[in-house]
């Protein structure tokens, strides 16, 4: 498990802040591209980013602890200018209805060693993910070419139960004009989601709904199509969603919203409708519609893309899916309409949608409760939905009447900041996940806590570097109150607090992060946060001689490394990276023998890159590099087991692993040194690059490492010519 690495000196500034009428606290900061929060009972949050991390949350005093990194791709901030992977990663989460009692919890990912989405439960084990605790529940095998993207995946439990999950239609959207991507051309299929969303037999553009049981899940009753219905997915129960992000159950009465980001139509045109986003409502099972139609049921005809011509029309109360590439159904269930639908310009319905810019999201529903601790919104408010969107930077109430019809809407927050996950605690409070200012490569998401205004502001409190180990928090109070103030510092998942009062003085600065919780008679908090080193680990720092921009294959390179470790166990590698390749997860073994080493228990002692109880598969490809022998004699090895090659411990025989299995693992396993060049023992000297693997491809980089135990590795990028 990986540590911060960024070393931030400057102090972060996170006020709270009022909006229009609403107390809110940042409870989290510095989150890369955080993608869905859950909340347990206890309070704690949970929240999940784009590349891998998953994060526990105390908001009282805003500790942050990072709990498994789980391998993942996603597209690179080293390589932006990458079509492949634009919005994959780790994308959805749920904690299990029963987390405090089975710590289970429930993440949706794109995987790195193959072409899927992934559905899996993973337990934590003290606290952090096992993640040899994973059980795949669903795979999804998913397109990651052409500028394919829409991979939603919003994950929410009803109190029933039962888990949705919601999937985008994996399909490019830049080359249809804006209007429905239905082009059945041979090779186009990438452009084309008929072949998805608008397929009963594929569970892309969807939203999921299943019962996770001990051994998986069960199909629960009143899905779409029942089990066994010829050309269909039982698991599906809303079909017809383009890229459904943000899914909400509504606690009452298992009605579901999603809010439905829309295809790019500035106007109408012959070929169909303007682009509308949707925020939709589920009260059942059913077709909504894309790509055949839009909004209000506003239809798309059938365009030939070959010809340009336009065909029929579609019918709303019985779609049909003329595509090739359909598996499923010719005739589709009746369309339902959006309950809220949207354009960029404005629009006549929702004049209070506003225009520009759209991204939509929806949920969760707010209930009055005299009970509770906090109510947001007034009684009348009672059975309110409330819906955000992404790129207005706004949020809306929408009230509903005792059947779940729209009375009337109204604006609420405003000047969010990307906002993406909205969640209402058992305290009526609500956590706000916002994204960070940028489109990909945020550093700056965080976590926003919404309370009632209470007429009283909440102290601003920022973190000021003194002298040596000092730091000083000052504290603006609108009021003037007396404020008292708190120190904590995280290290790993230990969070304590050490000191009280505006200045305290660390023996050392380790530790991840240091913060300053001022809080005012009323109980209002200011929380700031200053980042520390990653720990006690010396850090390494590589040079390359002359700075290249660009190195070829079979290049030598000379390098320096400086940072304490000895020189015996100091390594440096280079791998190839090709320009769409597994770029996220390291190095990784081809799928069917990831499979088999799976299967055969090899994990239990063994990693890909870091030695365990046995040494890392890429030692041994790197070992074996030029030993025509080693095929065949670890072939044996297996067999036979033994030690001493790598340290004392002896690896057992490995006898549920036949000849031709072996053979296929240990091939895999040697073929992890295809792009690698590594030198060992060398602070300093001349690292040969690789010849060009078989996957080389224009636009590749390398990845160079310098690494030794117990240290922070270097890491620099180089083009690859
Ligand atoms: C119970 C722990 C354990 C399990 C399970 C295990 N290994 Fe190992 N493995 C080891 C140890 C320990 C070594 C180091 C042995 C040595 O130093 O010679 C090792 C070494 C190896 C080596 C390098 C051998 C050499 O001589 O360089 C390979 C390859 C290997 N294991 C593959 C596998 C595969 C494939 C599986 C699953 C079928 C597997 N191991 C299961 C513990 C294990």
């Amino acid at each position: 498990m990986s540590r911060f690495t960024a070393l931030f000196t400057s102090t972060l500034l996170w006020p709270a802040s009022l909006i229009a009428g609403w107390q809110t606290t940042f409870v989290a900061s510095d989150l890369r591209d955080p993608m869905e929060i859950s909340i347990a009972s206890n309070g704690d949050l949970y929240v999940i980013e784009r590349e891998g991390r998953v994060l526990r949350v105390q908001p009282a005093t805003g500790a942050m602890m990072e709990i498994g990194l789980i391998p993942v791709t996603a597209l690179r901030a080293t390589n932006k200018g990458s079509s492949w992977a634009r919005e994959d990663g780790l994308l959805g989460l749920a904690l299990d209805p029963q987390f405090e009692r089975n710590q289970r919890m429930y993440l949706y990912y794109s995987a790195p060693d193959k072409m899927l989405n992934r559905l899996s439960r993973f337990t934590l084990k003290n606290g952090t993910i096992d993640t040899r605790s994973e059980q795949m529940l669903l795979e999804i095998p998913t397109d990651r070419r052409d500028k394919v993207c829409h991979q939603a995946g919003s994950l929410a439990f009803g109190k029933d139960g039962l888990l949705y999950l919601s999937t985008g239609d994996n399909t490019n959207p830049f080359e249809s004009g804006g209007v429905a991507p239905i082009d059945d051309r041979e090779d186009r299929d990438h452009a084309n989601a008929m072949r998805s969303a608008g397929n009963t037999n594929d569970l892309r553009g969807k939203v999921l709904r299943i019962k996770p049981t001990e051994k998986g899940y069960d199909i629960p009753k009143g899905n779409l199509f029942p089990p066994g219905t010829a050309k269909t997915r039982p698991e599906i129960y809303v079909m017809g969603c383009r890229n459904p992000f943000r899914l909400s159950v509504d606690p009452k009465t298992q009605t579901i919203y999603w809010g439905e980001v829309g295809p790019d139509a500035g106007n109408p045109s012959p070929k169909g409708p303007a682009g509308h986003d949707e925020i939709n409502q589920a009260k059942s099972a059913g077709n909504h519609g894309w790509p055949f139609l839009v909004g209000n049921n506003k239809p798309y005809p059938i365009v030939d893309f070959t010809k340009g011509a336009v065909g029929a029309m579609t019918d709303p109360a019985a779609p049909k899916n003329p595509s090739k590439f359909n598996t499923g159904l010719e005739v589709l269930p009746a369309a339902r309409a959006a309950f809220i639908w949207y354009p960029y310009s404005a629009s006549a319905e929702f004049p209070l949608m506003g225009q520009g810019g759209r991204n939509a999201m929806a949920g969760p529903v707010f209930y009055y409760d005299a009970n509770r601790k906090y109510n947001l919104l007034s009684q009348e408010d009672d059975r309110t939905l409330l819906t955000y969107d992404w790129m207005r930077n706004k949020a809306w109430k929408v009230k509903l009447d005792e059947q779940e019809n729209f009375v009337k809407m109204e604006p609420w927050l405003e000047g969010l900041q990307h906002p993406m996950d909205m969640e209402m605690a058992a305290d009526g409070s609500i956590y706000l996940l916002e994204y960070g200012a940028d489109w990909y490569f945020n550093k700056n998401g965080r976590i926003r806590h919404i309370t009632p205004d209470i007429g009283n502001k909440a102290p601003q409190v920022t973190i000021k570097t003194g002298a040596g180990n000092s730091f000083v928090a000052e504290v603006k109070e609108l009021e003037k109150e007396n404020c008292t103030v708190v120190w904590y510092l995280t290290k790993g998942l230990e969070d304590r607090k050490v000191g009280e009062g505006t200045k305290i003085e660390l023996a050392n600065k380790l530790g991840d992060q240091l913060r300053a919780v001022a809080t005012d008679p009323r109980g209002n908090r200011g929380i700031a946060r200053v980042l520390l080193s990653s720990g006690s680990q010396p850090e390494l720092s590589l040079k390359l001689k002359g700075n290249p921009q660009q190195l070829g294959f079979g290049e030598n390179i000379s390098f320096t490394i400086e940072g304490a470790a000895d020189d015996k166990d100091i390594v440096i590698r280079a791998r190839y990276i090709p320009p769409t390749g597994h770029d996220a997860g390291g190095p990784s073994l081809a799928t069917d023998a990831a499979k088999l080493i799976t299967a055969k228990q090899c994990l239990a002692c063994h990693q890909v890159e870091t030695p365990s109880v046995g040494p890392a598969y890429l030692d041994v490809a790197m070992r074996y590099r030029d030993d025509k022998q080693a095929l065949a004699r670890l072939q044996q090895k297996l067999k036979i087991g033994g030690g001493g090659v790598w340290g004392e411990i002896p690896m057992p025989p490995q006898a549920a692993v036949n000849e031709q299995e072996s053979q296929q693992i240990i091939q895999a396993i040697l073929g992890l040194s295809e792009g690698m060049g590594e030198l060992r023992g060398k602070r300093q000297g001349t690292l040969t690059l690789p010849a060009a693997p078989a996957n080389a491809a224009p636009g590749g980089a390398w990845e160079i490492v310098a690494q030794a135990p117990n240290a922070t590795n270097a890491k620099t990028r180089v083009n690859c010519k």
